[in-house]
């Protein structure tokens, strides 16, 4: 595996993966890989001949109090990880190759970015599309993977990808769980023991949630005893918990719909979030 750091080798090196035929997948993420990431690599591999990976802590998607500065970084750990599940490539850029001095253009996605997690992390969305507009424009993939468990990301990235006529397929994939339930993330790490037993509440309250809704029961008293029992479990703050139209993230209301559960708490200085299908 090629590990590369500016935008010419990168382009000469998918070149080369293109001129042995085949076509390309690309995982993009923030380093610091787990099962969850590795299952995007899966799928990538499943679904082309050639794998790119990157890795990239995009400052433009952190907030003025987040976490960019204790971010966990290790990429030689991850890049032997990448290497041994068959990953071709890995970019890795640093902050100045992607955004050079002088860097002015940001992309909004309105609506869809707005709410929930938009609401919580101003700016965070334009970041995000920002840099995956980039990233897709750089390595030129036939598809891009993302996970699940970012459930708007997911929805933001595909508005854009349709309004921008991105020549790339989205594809996502399912959220990747530890075996008591609570969903795999980079940020899991900063949780104290006690903080990590409490987080299982957040999977548990959403799974009661959902079976409660798909029941028929009352959506409002579902959501109303979900943040309740995450309360009691010891979360500290309840950004939010949502039922929401699964494709424009606007409030669940026409039931023929498909629907989305989704939920952001904060237990001691992490924030976790998750979500899941309904109906
Ligand atoms: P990062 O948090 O590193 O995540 C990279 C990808 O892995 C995202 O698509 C995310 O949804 C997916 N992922 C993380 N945890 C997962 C889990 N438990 N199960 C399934 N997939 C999971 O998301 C980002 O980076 C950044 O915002 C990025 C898209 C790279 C833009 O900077």
């Amino acid at each position: 595996m090629q590990t590369v750091r500016d935008i010419d080798t990168l382009r000469r090196a998918v070149a080369e993966l293109r001129g042995q035929g085949g076509t390309v997948a690309f995982v993009p993420t923030m380093g610091a890989l787990h099962a969850g990431h590795m299952a995007l690599v899966a799928e990538g591999r499943r679904r082309a001949r050639h794998l790119v990976a990157s890795i990239f802590v995009n400052p433009t998607q952190f907030g003025p109090n987040e976490d960019l500065s204790t971010y966990p970084r290790r990429e030689a750990s991850d890049a032997r990880l990448l290497e041994e599940t068959g990953c071709d490539l890995l970019w890795a850029p640093d902050v100045e190759a992607m955004y050079p001095a002088g860097h002015a253009t940001m992309i909004s996605v309105a609506g869809v970015s707005e709410d929930l997690d938009g609401a919580a992390r101003p700016g965070h969305f334009a970041g995000v599309a920002t840099v995956v507009a980039k990233l897709l424009n750089q390595v030129q993939p036939d598809v891009a993977l993302f996970g699940e468990k970012d459930y708007q990301q997911l929805a933001v990235i595909r508005r854009m990808v349709r309004d921008l006529d991105l020549p790339v397929e989205i594809v996502g994939v399912p959220t990747q769980r530890d075996a008591d339930g609570l969903a795999l993330s980079s940020r899991n790490a900063y949780l104290t023991e006690e903080e990590r037993r409490a987080a299982r509440a957040l999977p548990r309250a959403l799974g009661e949630a959902a079976g409660a809704i798909q029941a028929g029961g009352d959506v409002e008293a579902a959501l109303a005893a979900a943040r309740d029992k995450l309360v009691k479990a010891g979360f500290d703050q309840i950004d939010y918990v949502e039922l929401r139209d699964a494709e424009t993230l606007a409030p669940a209301g026409d039931a023929a719909r498909p629907a989305r559960l989704l939920a952001a708490a904060r237990i001691g200085r992490t924030r976790l979030i998750d979500n899941l299908a309904i109906g």
